[in-house]
């Protein structure tokens, strides 16, 4: 039998009427909503003239740093598009500052780690004891949700272990992971001790998004799907499932999202994730079903479809919602985040054709 996976905070303080705030909690804990709640992997970002205006004046670490700042892009965005949800203006690098790694972005590069994650030594030297210097995250969530009130949800979120360790050992991004997998499997005590370093500091910044306010706490894995399941289940599965667990007993539901994840699915979901987070290379009705229907699902267009025709997209879009067949714990997402020279009009549209969906339309 499916575990019913709910969340322990919640459900006995949690309204009955469906707020528009909570309608997108609701479908997180697979309660009935009104509708299906929407909202997109990167909705503030390049793609959107008000945020490059801002990143005129200031760097993207200076935003994340600011919380008037960081605040306002996040509010944007959430307004502009008319979604269901906000997701903090943050970067899942930032806390490896505070863990002694630095950081920059560079441009056209992506991130780079100056200097990488290597030896047992480098591991140990990793400092666990400065998560507070994340607060500016949480006092940017506070604003956020004195803006907000109870009309939207409001997400918080974190890279999980296996995805942060491998920034910090590649020292950005990676096509082949090598000597990611060199420590786990050559080094397997100092991965261990990796891992639980990174558990212990992202826990502890979780707890701080979610006291300033935060609904629903995103686990980002965007790289596990460079692993073998054999390799997930045995160097990374229980550190996952120990964070999940640890921000559920704070008493919101999780989502867990990872990229190329199609063989990975149940191994995800036995981490107790509520929600599973899709990309768009399987049709959602088989991805949901290997899931399994005790857990929401999220997603899962492909964010490149933002570039068709809007008949093209609405056809898409609406395969999606008539795969999800109504069946409660559907949030409609991107399988992964919007890129930067994505038309805002056409985030707007779809937008649109998920408040207006009904699942008993004909289909013409
Ligand atoms: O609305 C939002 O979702 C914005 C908040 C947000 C950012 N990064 C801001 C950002 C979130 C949720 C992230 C998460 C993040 N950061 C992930 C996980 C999500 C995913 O895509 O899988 C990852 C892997 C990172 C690391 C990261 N940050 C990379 C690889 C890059 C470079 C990408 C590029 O296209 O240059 C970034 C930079 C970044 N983080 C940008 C934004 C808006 C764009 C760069 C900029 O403004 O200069």
């Amino acid at each position: 039998m499916e575990p019913l996976n709910e969340s322990p905070g919640l459900p006995e303080s949690f309204p009955d009427t469906i707020l528009d705030g909570s309608r997108f909690i609701r479908a997180c804990l697979r309660r009935p909503v009104d509708r299906t709640p929407v909202w997109f992997l990167r909705q503030a970002g390049r793609y959107m003239q008000e945020y490059r205006d801002v990143r005129k004046h200031h760097t993207l670490v200076e935003i994340c740093k600011q919380p008037d700042l960081a605040s306002e892009v996040t509010i944007t965005a959430a307004e502009k598009l008319g979604v269901d949800a906000a997701i903090i203006f943050a970067d899942l690098l930032l806390p490896l500052e505070p863990m002694g790694l630095p950081f920059e972005f560079q441009a056209g590069e992506g991130p780079v780690v100056h200097h990488p994650v290597r030896t047992a030594e480098d591991v140990r030297a990793l400092r666990t004891d400065r998560t507070e210097d994340l607060a500016y995250v949480a006092r940017a969530i506070q604003k956020v949700a004195a803006h907000f009130r109870n009309r939207l949800g409001i997400i918080g979120f974190c890279g999980a272990p296996f995805t942060l360790a491998s920034y910090m050992i590649e020292g950005g991004g990676s096509k082949n992971y090598i000597h990611t997998k060199q420590m786990m499997y050559r080094d397997t005590l100092s991965w261990r001790l990796l891992l639980d370093k990174l558990v212990k500091v992202l826990e502890e910044y979780c707890r701080l998004q979610v006291l300033a306010g935060a609904d629903v706490i995103q686990i980002f894995d965007s790289w596990v799907g460079s692993l073998a399941v054999a390799d997930y289940r045995e160097y990374v599965l229980e550190a996952s499932k120990r964070l999940v667990l640890a921000v559920q007993k704070m008493g919101v539901p999780v989502i867990y999202f990872g990229v190329d994840t199609a063989g990975l699915l149940p191994d995800m979901a036995s981490t107790g994730a509520d929600v599973i987070g899709l990309d768009w290379r399987q049709p959602l009705e088989e991805a949901w079903r290997v899931v399994g229907h005790g857990h929401a699902v999220q997603g899962n267009l492909d964010p490149i479809t933002l570039f068709a025709p809007l008949e093209v997209l609405e056809l898409r879009v609406k395969e999606i919602l008539r795969a999800a067949n109504g069946r409660p714990g559907h949030i409609f997402n991107l399988g992964h985040g919007i890129v930067p020279t994505t038309p805002v009009q056409n985030v707007q549209a779809v937008v649109r054709m998920v408040k207006e969906f009904r699942l008993n339309e004909p289909t013409l």
